[in-house]
């Protein structure tokens, strides 16, 4: 009894200062009209899983790097070192498609209930500038892996925004940090990743909140059963929680079953054949329909006329009704718009694979990321390695390293230039582009998985790491 009393006393003591129990009074009692539903769930959904963004954020970065020289290095270390760090990384990734999800149902789910209406309209506009900023997260946060896909694919993500008439080329520089991209760009889209995105989103949510309990729910569509009054605890909380709890527990289930990819580190002087992830896919397959000038209508103008549609809708649309099924435009509007979105996905996933030439590349680029993703974690040599074995003089005077001479001069000639009968030319490796610098590392440790055959030696163990680098620094630089 006397520990109650004690707890109870301390409850008194900070309510006394802070009113947390009438606060929490209000926000457990908040009347939901026509009852608790299913269909009311996603709002805190999204809150959830944007908390678990932070949270399993804020642990990545505590490893993460964000310089292009170590961000793909970090983010390996955290996929294959870290303990849980895959985990974390997984549910990291998961959620972020989650989220887009989740708010698109939100979304639709809100605009069939007419939930946008009586007064709601600037939670529905916050809401859709939020919708704005989850896709922002998605696209800044591809490239920070920094590997073939996050770099190619930003790539081409930033020259569509640059083909935008008027504003895109000054767009595209503001992005990029410059002309192209490098550690600058990287620099940014880390800094809007984790400091201006989420505070903007904390504070939009924090007001999309307030607004939306300050106009109260807008119950179900039909008024009939408004009579019937909950209060938002227990039943909705339990919903609510219940709908966590499945998000929480799939996330886990996906980043355990498909760990979230992670392939060779970005390469800019290969040719990778870039694909944007499935929520751009859209508007990468519209690309495809608007050649030449007419890029503008899906970059800028079907942009244009969906989001503005969306930001006027409650302006526009001022009658009463609600019912989706005696809205009949608007209901068929937003069936057509997701199946048009699903479709051009499946369109788009359907023409890679009937295009020989495409699906052969894919295919190629699918292998050498799980090739890289399977092998264990290797520390990265940095430069002061290459340093201790010399490099920089013999680079500077174009002789080949000392341990190049000894372990491969035999077959493959003193200066790279090959021998008919023991080794082909080491020329040219990156003008065609035939190898790179991460595939020739690769092959000194294990050229069988190359496919080249004998007498090239399967591996060197008697070469260190800084020799291997010194002697691929150098074969990078024959012509
Ligand atoms: C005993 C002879 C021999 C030695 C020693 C040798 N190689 Fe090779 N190397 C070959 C042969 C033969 C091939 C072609 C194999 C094939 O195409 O299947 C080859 C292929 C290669 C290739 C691939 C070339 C291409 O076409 O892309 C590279 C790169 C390479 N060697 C680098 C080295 C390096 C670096 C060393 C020393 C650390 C070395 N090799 C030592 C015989 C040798």
């Amino acid at each position: 009894m006397a520990t109650t009393s004690k707890v109870e006393q301390i409850v008194d003591w900070v309510d006394e200062r802070t009113g947390v129990k009438a606060a929490m009074d209000e926000a457990l009692n908040e009347p939901i009209r026509g009852g608790a539903r299913w269909a009311y769930v996603f709002g805190s959904a999204l809150l959830f899983l944007f908390a678990l963004q932070v949270v399993t954020g804020i642990a990545m970065s505590l490893y993460y790097v964000p310089t292009a020289d170590h961000a793909h290095a970090s983010v390996a270390y955290i996929q294959k070192a870290v303990p849980g760090g895959a985990l974390l990384r997984g549910i990291h990734h998961y959620a972020s498609s989650a989220m887009i999800i989740v708010a698109i149902l939100h979304l639709a789910q809100t605009f069939l209930y007419g939930a946008y209406k009586q007064k709601r309209e600037l939670v529905w506009v916050i809401g859709v500038v939020m919708l704005l900023i989850i896709l922002g997260f998605g696209f800044t946060g591809y490239l920070l892996t920094w590997d073939q896909a996050a770099y190619f694919g930003t790539k081409v993500g930033t020259s569509i925004a640059g083909e935008i008439p008027v504003v895109g080329s000054i767009q595209q520089k503001i992005m990029l940090g410059g002309t192209d991209l490098t550690t600058v760009t990287l620099s940014r889209f880390f800094t809007t990743h984790v400091f201006l995105l989420p505070l903007t989103l904390a504070l939009l949510a924090g007001l999309h909140v307030l607004l939306f309990r300050k106009a109260g729910p807008a119950g179900p569509y039909h008024t009939r059963d408004d009579k019937k009054i909950d209060r938002f605890f227990p039943r909705q909380v339990f919903m609510d929680s219940v709908a966590m709890l499945v998000v929480f527990i799939t996330l886990v289930y996906l980043a355990l079953k498909m760990p979230a990819e992670l392939g060779p580190v970005a390469d800019p002087s290969s040719d990778y054949l870039a694909r944007p992830p499935w929520y751009f896919m859209p508007l990468f397959q519209l690309l495809k329909y608007f050649p030449g000038s007419l890029v503008i209508i899906p970059t800028a103008i079907l942009p244009m006329i969906i989001f503005g549609a969306l930001f006027l809708l409650p302006f526009l649309d001022r009658k009463a009704e609600r019912n989706p099924f005696k809205r009949p435009i608007a209901s068929l509007t937003l069936i057509l718009v997701l199946a048009g979105a699903g479709g051009l996905i499946y369109l788009a996933k359907y023409q890679d694979r009937n295009n020989p030439e495409f699906a052969e590349k894919l295919k190629k680029q699918e292998e050498e990321m799980h090739l890289f993703f399977k092998e264990p974690f290797k520390p990265q040599v940095i430069g002061a390695g290459v340093t201790a074995a010399g490099a920089p003089a013999s680079a500077a005077t174009g002789a080949a390293p000392a341990a190049y001479i000894e372990s491969c001069g035999d077959c493959h000639g003193s200066n790279g230039q090959g021998d008919p009968d023991l080794g082909p030319p080491l020329l040219g490796m990156q003008s065609k582009p035939r190898r790179s610098k991460e595939d020739l590392l690769k092959i000194l440790d294990d050229a069988r998985a190359y496919d080249l055959k004998k007498p090239m030696p399967a591996s060197f163990p008697d070469l260190s790491a800084e020799d291997k680098q010194a002697i691929v620094e150098w074969m990078l630089k024959l012509k």
